[in-house]
């Protein structure tokens, strides 16, 4: 059986949980798709740095162009981050015929229906599980689960990294400075962490969340934004007293043809499911018209859990290259309703 060959774009937090998979489960995997699944070049920007999973030093690079163009590949998985020069990345990686697994909600708030136009184009696959609720399979979910029925809210604590501040703040008196410190040492945090918490990474991915939950396009300017920054101790104290927690909420409503989509520091009654989700874990509730209330609960961020959805599309491509069929087209959403700022 002829290995299908991965080009991964990065070896950071969630790139060695990827590579702890796919060599620690490889017979599982192998026997899921029929072939072996081989890591044959790594982007990295220094060849020198200590690693914790043992790597041949061979297949590092710090062109990622050196893995784009390299024939032998059939898969690339990006989990590097960035958004301009990556989409370069990505475009040529599809206009070369090979599938591609992200984990980068900013590159696919900002860019994702241009990157999936080329995909179906060219006949790949670009998925993208990853990039919201780390190990939450959401967008499958939305995508698969729901797509007989009409939804009508989606509310999300969709950043680990605020939800593990919020929490710490809460439960333990902890400083926000030390809490966000703590929070990029565990590897939740972005590479800038301004987008956490100032709340960006969370719009971004109910900008997904929204495009898919409510089939339309829904730009990134189009979801009102704040972040928690200006939350203080004193806020989630009286919260509590009163009965509800401080969550970072993402809100996301389609009726009447009109979409609205915020994320802002929320308070929400303590008997309220979204209210004891803690720490690095996400919720994401899910109204539907028919199904009525549904809600998924998992860890947001971190190496592993981000990866176990990174090597499930892996697989998902793997079976879809063995087949000869190009899977989940349909999240090329199409227009259906207008888009109401919900400042307005
Ligand atoms: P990270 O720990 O900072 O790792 C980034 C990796 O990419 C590093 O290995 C770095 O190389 C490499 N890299 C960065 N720029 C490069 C360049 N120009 N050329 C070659 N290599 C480059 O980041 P991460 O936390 O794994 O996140 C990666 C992506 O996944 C981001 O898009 C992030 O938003 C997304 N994501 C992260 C999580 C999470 O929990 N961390 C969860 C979901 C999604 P060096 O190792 O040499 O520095
Ligand atoms: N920084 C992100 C978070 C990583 O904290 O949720 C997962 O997307």
């Amino acid at each position: 059986m002829k290995p299908v060959k991965v080009g991964l774009l990065g070896l950071g937090t969630v790139g060695t949980g990827v590579v702890r998979i796919v060599e620690g489960n490889q017979q599982d995997l192998n026997s899921q798709v029929g072939s072996p699944i081989v890591i044959e070049k790594i982007a990295v920007r220094s060849t020198d740095k200590v690693r914790s999973v043992e790597i041949d030093a061979a297949k590092l690079t710090i062109d990622p162009w050196e893995v784009i163009r390299d024939p032998e590949i059939d898969v690339i998985v990006e989990v590097m981050g960035g958004i301009d020069q990556t989409k370069e990345y990505i475009l040529e990686a599809l206009e070369r015929g090979k599938h591609v697994v992200t984990a980068n909600k900013d590159l696919m708030a900002l860019h994702g229906s241009e990157l999936l136009a080329k995909a179906q184009e060219k006949q790949c696959d670009v998925f993208y599980e990853a990039s919201v609720a780390g190990g939450i399979p959401i967008i499958r979910t939305l995508i698969e689960g729901f797509s007989s029925d009409r939804i009508v809210k989606i509310m999300g604590i969709v950043n680990g990294t605020t939800n593990y501040i919020l929490t710490k703040m809460s439960q333990e008196g902890a400083s926000y400075e030390d809490v966000l410190k703590e929070a990029q040492d565990l590897g939740y945090a972005e590479s800038d962490p301004t987008s956490d918490v100032e709340g960006l990474d969370a719009a971004r991915k109910m900008a997904i969340l929204g495009t898919l939950g409510f089939r339309t396009n829904v730009e990134l300017d189009d979801v009102t934004v704040q972040g928690i920054s200006s939350v203080t101790k004193e806020d989630i104290t009286y919260a509590r007293k009163l009965g509800y927690e401080m969550k970072l909420l993402g809100i996301a409503t389609s009726s009447n043809e009109h979409i609205t989509i915020s994320v802002q520091p929320t308070m929400i009654k303590q008997n309220h499911p979204l209210a004891s989700v803690n720490g690095v874990f996400n919720a994401v509730y899910v109204h539907g018209e028919a199904v009525g209330e549904t809600m998924f609960y998992g860890a947001g961020a971190g190496e592993m859990p981000t990866a176990t959805s990174i090597v499930a599309d892996l697989v998902a491509v793997v079976k879809n290259l063995k087949l000869g069929v190009n899977g989940l087209k349909a999240i090329v959403p199409y227009k259906t309703k207008k888009l109401q700022s919900t400042d307005q």
